[in-house]
């Protein structure tokens, strides 16, 4: 969602006449785009403004502008003019499209310019988007969440769930396939739930069958899925539809039922798993990922136990790890036994293990089938290499030539670790 943001903010930037930079060290303008979803991504904001402090002072043209979900705080923005007087714009996820004219007022104006809506407008439309890829492509359906994860800080920044008119998506999906993007991404806090703020009666599902119809587009990936929303008919749409890829990320968070609970996640072990195996049986070699936090308040070993017993028995292909953060203004910040850190980190540890160990066996499978690569580009460890991902979201390099790039091609797979593989091109 932050990526798609700053694609955003970089067209907006292009269209005024501003030049990208190679190096911080010559950039007029300098803008943060923050992520508040963990403490641990906000530090680093922090982190970095002492840094732009001291360039700004060898350097008093600079303009320093902090933008994202973290400024949507209260607690933050007044962090910002109380101990970092020197920003000179701060703008909300809300007004993204003001950003010309905020960052003009700031250039007008002494001190620091702070505008932050408390709510959400209506969708903006017809945003300029400087993409950073070619041959994928990251398109919003819906923004907002109605979810209220108790850990979960997400509802109250970015606002309630509203999804984005069919027509505007097909629109901007079919002009991406016209010049030459073969995937897309639909993006979503939860794309399950797509539809239910329209005035026609259309779900996910439908969204998916109408962009399958897209001539040149070739693959259709999306995420991020809530469990408790993921339907039979969307798992008959991603089993029927060509185009749609056979994977699918389903954040779990938690295998034991008591926190599930806790974190108000809405649905029971039991039901997840009943999903996972359904989908398993309609289609063949899907791969599956998750998201998992440790160290939630009041979690046992016991509870942490049921978390690997259900990563053992759905098997996923990989997983982002979390350690629970306490995230201020959420219902779990005020929860009592908060987890001491020392058992949260050995649990993490213990869970990527098991994560990794999965991760590498699945891969290990692989090694001998011959599998479609959508070739990104030149492999960054190996410029002899190239790279590009399989339809399960595998990231493989191998022997190819410059002209595959932005193509899809058949690759043999040789060779397996646990975050990639390894290929020759099948002739
Ligand atoms: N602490 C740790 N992880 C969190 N996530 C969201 N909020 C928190 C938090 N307070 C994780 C969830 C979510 C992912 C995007 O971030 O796993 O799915
Ligand atoms: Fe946060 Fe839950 Fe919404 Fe995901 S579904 S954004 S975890 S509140």
């Amino acid at each position: 969602m932050n990526f798609h943001d700053s694609e955003k903010l970089s067209a907006m930037l292009q269209q005024m006449g501003y030049l990208e930079t190679e190096n911080k060290a010559d950039a007029e303008l300098i803008i943060i785009n923050t992520c508040c979803v963990r403490e641990n991504a906000e530090l680093k904001v922090y982190g970095n403004l002492g840094e732009l402090k001291r360039m700004k002072q060898k350097n008093p043209d600079l303009l320093l502008a902090i933008c994202g979900c973290m400024m949507q705080q209260k607690h933050v923005v007044e962090k910002i003019q109380k101990s970092y007087p020197f920003v000179d714009l701060v703008f909300g996820t809300h007004n993204l499209h003001r950003f010309p004219e905020l960052l003009n007022n700031a250039y007008q104006m002494e001190g620091l310019l702070v505008e932050v809506w408390d709510h959400e407008e209506d969708i903006q439309e017809d945003l300029p988007v400087q993409r950073k890829f070619s041959t994928k492509a990251f398109v919003n359906i819906m923004y907002g969440c109605n979810n209220f994860c108790s850990y979960c800080i997400v509802p109250y920044t970015r606002g309630r769930e509203r999804s984005r008119e069919p027509e505007k998506i097909l629109e901007e999906v079919k002009e991406l396939a016209q010049a030459g993007t073969l995937e897309v991404t639909l993006l979503g806090q939860n794309v399950n739930s797509y539809g239910k703020t329209l005035e026609e009666t259309m779900d996910f599902a439908d969204l998916l069958n109408q962009i399958n119809e897209i001539p040149g587009l070739q693959r259709i990936r999306f995420m991020t899925s809530h469990p408790a929303d993921f339907s039979e008919k969307l798992m008959n749409a991603m089993a029927n539809l060509q185009k749609v890829s056979p994977h699918i990320h389903l954040p779990v968070q938690a295998g034991s039922n008591r926190i599930l609970k806790d974190m108000n996640r809405k649905y029971s072990r039991e039901q997840y798993l009943e999903k996972i195996s359904l989908l398993k049986s309609k289609i063949s070699g899907i791969a599956i990922s998750t998201d998992i936090i440790v160290g939630f308040p009041g979690e046992t070993e016991e509870d942490f136990q049921d978390t690997l017993d259900l990563i053992r028995q759905v098997e996923y292909d990989s997983a982002f790890t979390f350690l629970y953060s306490i995230r201020t203004g959420t219902p779990a910040a005020n929860m009592e036994k908060q987890v001491p850190e020392r058992d949260k980190m050995n649990r993490f540890n213990r869970l990527v293990d098991l994560i990794n160990e999965i991760g590498l066996k699945k891969n290990l499978d692989l090694i001998g089938t011959t599998v479609p690569v959508l070739v990104e580009g030149v492999s960054k460890n190996n410029p002899n290499r190239l790279t590009g991902r399989t339809d399960t979201h595998k990231l493989v390099n191998f022997d190819g030539q410059e002209s595959h790039i932005g193509t899809i091609v058949p690759v043999t797979i040789t060779e397996a670790k646990t975050f990639s593989l390894l290929g020759t091109l099948h002739k």
